[in-house]
């Protein structure tokens, strides 16, 4: 199983310290969750921030949009040295330009749905994309309980991508922890994003650990 640790969670006024430790763990991406108090009613953090963080962290980031008209910042994107750009279906119009722009500005591109948004919705991009992440909670904030119907909708995106030629790995976000993370694995998680369980262990790395072993 690989681990993105949520930076979402980690203390704002020392990110450079939480950095270290994520480099220093099992980590395998870092997880950076963008909010523009539009598309979700909460405002995080943006590029002058990720920027400083992409100096510090030795992991791949990995970038979760959750923003309006995500299209417009592919390249503020990749000027934060982003591995995965995630934009949400439902704030993409046009998301098969959206994607293969993500693509083209060389992205790795990943498509999130909501938890409301049927897998079905991918039925027609799958084969452009190199990741799927399904919220298991409503986005917008971190340490929210995680949404059981979350595992039903992993298996039925397993068969969706059993029957696609293109494999995208599918990444689980929201209230992951030590008791979700076994069921996540047995439903066909490959990625799980973990934010207040890491950050609010008392041996965050222990933490990382522990869910990649789960
Ligand atoms: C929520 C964010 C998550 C958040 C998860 O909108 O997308 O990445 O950090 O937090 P936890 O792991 O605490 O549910
Ligand atoms: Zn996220």
């Amino acid at each position: 199983m690989k681990i993105a640790p949520s930076l979402l969670s980690a203390d704002f006024g020392n990110l450079q310290h939480d950095i270290e430790m994520v480099n220093r763990s099992q980590a395998d991406y870092l997880h950076l969750d963008v909010m523009d108090g539009v598309f979700v009613p909460n405002i995080s953090f943006g590029f002058p921030v990720m920027k400083a963080v992409q100096k510090h962290s030795v992991k791949p980031l990995d970038v979760h949009l959750m923003i309006v008209n995500p299209q417009n910042y592919i390249g503020q994107v990749r000027d934060c040295g982003a591995e995965i750009m995630n934009v949400h279906q439902e704030a993409c119009t046009h998301l098969h330009r959206t994607v293969q722009a993500i693509r083209a500005a060389g992205m790795r591109p990943a498509v999130t749905l909501n938890p409301a948004t049927p897998v079905v919705m991918l039925e027609d991009i799958i084969e452009e994309v190199d990741m799927i992440l399904l919220m298991s909670v409503n986005p917008g904030f971190g340490g929210q309980t995680f949404i059981t119907q979350t595992i039903a909708k992993i298996r039925r995106l397993r068969r969706l991508i059993d029957s696609s030629s293109n494999k995208p790995l599918i990444e689980i976000d929201g209230g992951v922890n030590d008791r979700t993370a076994p069921l996540l694995r047995e439903a066909g998680a490959d990625i799980l994003v973990a934010g207040s369980y890491v950050f609010s262990a008392p041996d965050p790395c222990q933490a990382i650990l522990s869910l990649k072993n789960a």
